[in-house]
Order: structure tokens, then sequence, then C-alpha cells
């Protein structure tokens, strides 16, 4: 199923990047080219450095390449002006950080009620249902009254996916949202991430460093040194997408995997449905 199911939701190619000036100028990203597909949870691994971040803010709409296109649910969106992407991003595009960014003075619910009031337009009490459903359904039921500085790190952490997860966006992009967190509460947001794509059909990137995470993907992509080093199913094929033929020939997999069909089949679902 992993293996270029449908057409593409997201589509990035020959994308480059530096940064600074003059002898300081280094290149961040030197020529990537991938390809996103909806209900898919893709991951993103490579050392510290690699330009996964870069990377991620470009397709996401936050970062301009210097060189490249993106399309995005068909749209080309560095054509796009400063205002037409900023509306693009609100009403299809979701972010999860690393260091959160949740507002200090809210509660969790509040936190989450403000991108539904404020985002999707949903007035007061709907909001405040479906915020609380979400925190329901992310095993905070008893911290929604909590303030940032209340919560630990993977509370937090689930406080700033349950936000993103309010706008049921079609794009969902998490950069390194489990490494502050212990395995188990590091599986339970990855579970969600995937379970956005499957349950939803939203198309998911996160970047992570565990090597454990790499059997919840559909996709696995590679960066080294600003540039794509192979994409692997983990489902046992892999390939370089921006090279049709190896893609079509090659059945070499170099990472572990594919042991988990069927994991968790229903239970999330059930859980996300529910907030529908
Ligand atoms: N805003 C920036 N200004 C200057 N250099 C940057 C900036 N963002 C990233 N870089 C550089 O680009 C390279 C890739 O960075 P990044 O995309 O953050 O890598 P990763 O997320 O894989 O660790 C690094 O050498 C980094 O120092
Ligand atoms: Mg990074």
């Amino acid at each position: 199923m992993a293996m270029s199911p449908q057409k593409s939701s997201l589509e990035g190619r020959d994308l480059r990047r530096s940064f600074g000036q003059g002898s300081m100028r280094s290149t961040a990203l030197a020529g990537v080219s991938i390809d996103l597909y909806p209900g898919q949870f893709s991951l993103m691994m490579g050392p510290s450095g690699s330009g996964k971040s870069t990377l991620l803010a470009i397709l996401s709409g936050l970062l301009r390449p210097d060189h490249g296109t993106v399309h995005s649910l068909g749209q080309n969106i560095w054509a796009m002006s400063e205002r037409q992407a900023e509306g693009f991003r609100l009403r299809h595009v979701g972010f999860i950080f690393q260091g959160y960014n949740l507002f200090g003075a809210f509660n969790a619910v509040q936190q989450l009620e403000l991108v539904g009031r404020w985002g999707m337009n949903m007035g007061y009490w709907e909001a405040r249902k479906k915020a609380r459903n979400i925190l329901d359904m992310l095993g905070l039921s008893k911290k929604k009254h909590l303030r940032p500085a209340e919560m630990s790190g993977g509370e937090k952490q689930r406080v700033a996916i349950g936000r993103a997860l309010m706008k049921e966006p079609e794009l969902l992009f998490a950069d390194e949202p489990t490494s502050a967190l212990d395995w188990g509460t590091g599986e339970q947001v990855i579970e969600l991430l995937r379970g956005a794509a499957r349950e939803r059909g939203a198309t998911v990137l996160c970047v992570a460093h565990d090597s454990r995470i790499i059997p919840f993907a559909d996709q696995v992509i590679h960066l080294e040194d600003g540039q794509l080093k192979g994409v692997v199913y983990p489902d046992g094929k892999s390939g370089r997408p921006d090279r049709e033929d190896e893609r079509s020939h090659s059945s070499k997999s170099v990472l572990p995997g594919g042991e988990d069909e069927g994991w968790n089949k229903g239970k999330l679902g059930g859980r996300l449905n529910r907030t529908a």
C-alpha cells in the first residue's frame, strides 16, 4: 500500500536553499525532490544539520526556497502572494514544533479553542466541545485547566498536537515532536500522527530521530548534506522517487519493518472519528 498508491498531495521539485552571505554562505538544501501522499505517514530522518527542518519549512509554506517548486494540494505555493500563502496555510496546514509554541496565559482547553474560534470561525460552544473531545482523546482529560507552566513536556507536546488536530488539516507537519519525550509518550504522539493519516486521509510529514518509529511509517525519507539519500518503504520496497527507473525496479530494503500490518487498527480510528 505504500508504493505510490495514488496521486501525490505534495510535490517538491529540485528544492534548494542556502543561508548566509558571501564566504559565510552555506547550502542547507542542494536540490531535493520529494512526493508525499494523502493517507500516508512519512518520516524524515538524517543527521543534525542535514537540512530536515529547512525542507519541512519549505514544503509547508513557511520558508521560501531559492530554487524549485512546491505543489501542495495542486497549488504552486511559492507562486502565491504572501497573503494567499497565509490563507492557504490557515485553511489546509497544521504544524507541530519542538518548542510547543503554546500561549503561556491560557490553559489547555483555551489553547485549542482559540484555533477553533479564530482559525475556523467556530462558535464558542462548538469550539469548546471539540477542544474537550480532542484533549480526552489525547489522554489529557484531567489536565484541561492547566497552563503550560504546570504541564510536563509530554503534556505540552500533546496539547500542541491537539491544537494542530483542531483544524483537521489536510497537511500536517511535525518537526521532531518526540525528541523531548520518553518512548512511551513519543509512541502515543506517533500513533496520533499516523492516525490522522490513516483515519482522515491527511498527508503527514514528521521529522524524528528514533529508529523505533520506522515501522510506523509508510515511507522514510533520508537526508544527508542537503541531499536525498533515498526513500525506504518499511513494507520492504525502497527507491529514489526522483528516478522512476530505480523506483520501479528496486526491491532492496535497508531497514527493518513490515511486521506491523493491522497495527492499532480500529482503536485509534474510533477515537479520532468521535471528534469529527
Ligand atoms: N536560519 C538559518 N540561518 C543560517 N543557517 C541556517 C538557518 N537554518 C538552517 N541553517 C543551516 O542549514 C543547515 C541545515 O539546517 P537544518 O535544516 O536546520 O538541519 P536539520 O533540521 O537536519 O538539523 C545547517 O547547516 C544549518 O546551520
Ligand atoms: Mg531540525
